[in-house]
């Protein structure tokens, strides 16, 4: 195992961590942006350090496309390919070939796709997958799994899960750089809990480094997703850490650390913040919206970023959409305000103070009590 995961301390189901990687020495609860191309859309390296970011998530399936696995292994791994010296993890590559290609076909053997570039049909295998990860060079690397979204129901949910479990083995078998790398097993099962229970098993059997819950964040409502993550963590090893993928707004980090979750990436800070929207402690500020437009406050008056100590609304609302430098400034603190939950969160379940600091969250959140 290429890791440490030491608990700093408890509440109730929450924990704060201390998650040593190769590269990086992180603090969980801990959000990773999300880096698809090799690169944070519009921020450099400096400025990731300079709020903090610990760990940066990249895909395979669009660096094996562009720059290509054996490029970046050639050029020294992806960690010197963008100069980014704290911790990386990569996602498999089904999951994005499943949510951005509607012609992804999946099999025992593998994800068919049909090339972006050439149009070719191409195949993923949980080998292949592991293959480019080992040459990418990432922290920690994600297994292939078999992506349902939650809202379908009957026999495929079942499917997908086994062959979860299935392809976890010959992902275990084709993982070459155990002493580099961690590789996670991802729990899918849907919203049923017997197939979730019998995924989280099968993957604890395997000990692997650490474990993600899967399939989640795709439209199904919160009541269940919830549960879903409530029933994952309590499984789960006291240990390991526990990823929750693909999630998520600020309350949703909140509530799942609550239940004892670790990790989480989402590509919502960012994408949001091209859309023209800021996150803040009362939810989201539209700074596209009219009435910013002779705001001379800084999006959040309380926050102590660059671009909260350096702009107005009023001159953010006049980039936005317009400029680049807009959706810059606008990513920059979203990234900040996330770094920032990350670490209150952190620093709040060691000091004890945990209740109090989710109350104030809430009522911040929702004034009114809705
Ligand atoms: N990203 C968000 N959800 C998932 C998932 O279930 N599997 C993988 N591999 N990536 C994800
Ligand atoms: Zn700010």
């Amino acid at each position: 195992m290429a890791l440490k995961f030491e608990v700093l301390g408890r509440f109730n189901r929450a924990r704060a961590a201390q998650l040593t990687l190769p590269h990086y020495l992180c603090q969980t609860p801990l959000f990773m942006p999300v880096g698809t191309q090799g690169t944070i859309k519009g921020l450099t390296k400096n400025q990731l350090e300079e709020i903090g970011c610990q760990i940066i998530l990249g895909n395979t399936y669009h660096l094996a496309l562009r720059p290509t696995s054996e490029l970046i292994d050639e050029l020294g791994g992806l960690h010197k390919f963008m100069n980014w010296p704290r911790a990386l993890l990569t996602d498999s590559g089904g999951f994005q070939m499943v949510s951005l290609l509607h012609l992804a076909d999946i099999t025992e053997k593998g994800v068919t796709f049909q090339s972006p570039v050439d149009g070719k049909p191409m195949l993923l295998t949980p080998e292949e997958s592991i293959q480019i990860q080992n040459r990418i060079g990432a922290d920690i690397i994600m297994a292939l799994d078999d992506v349902v979204r939650t809202t379908i129901t009957g026999p495929r949910i079942e499917e997908a899960m086994y062959r979860t479990l299935r392809w976890i083995d010959r992902c275990i078998a084709a993982h070459k750089r155990p002493n580099e790398q961690n590789l996670f097993g991802i729990v899918q099962g849907g919203l049923d809990p017997v197939l979730r229970d019998i995924c989280v098993r099968g993957l604890v059997e395997r000990n692997l480094p650490g474990y993600a819950i899967g399939g989640l964040a795709g439209g199904e409502d919160k009541d269940s997703f919830w549960r879903v993550v409530a029933q994952c963590t309590a499984a789960l090893p006291e240990d390991k850490p526990r990823y929750v993928m693909g999630v998520g707004y600020p309350l949703d980090i909140v509530v799942c650390s609550a239940l004892g979750a670790d990790m989480y990436d989402c590509v919502y800070p960012t994408r949001t913040a091209r859309f023209g929207t800021a996150l803040v402690p009362e939810g989201v500020l539209k700074l596209k919206h009219q009435a910013m437009a002779n705001d001379i406050r800084p999006i959040d008056p309380m926050c102590e970023c660059m671009v909260c100590k350096n702009y107005t609304r009023a001159y953010i609302h006049c980039l936005v959409t317009k400029d680049a430098m807009g959706s810059q400034l606008l990513s920059y603190h979203n990234l900040y305000y996330m770094m920032k939950l990350s670490r209150d969160l952190h620093s709040s379940i060691v000091e004890g103070r945990f209740p109090e600091f989710v109350c104030k969250f809430l009522q911040t959140m929702f004034p009114k009590g809705d």
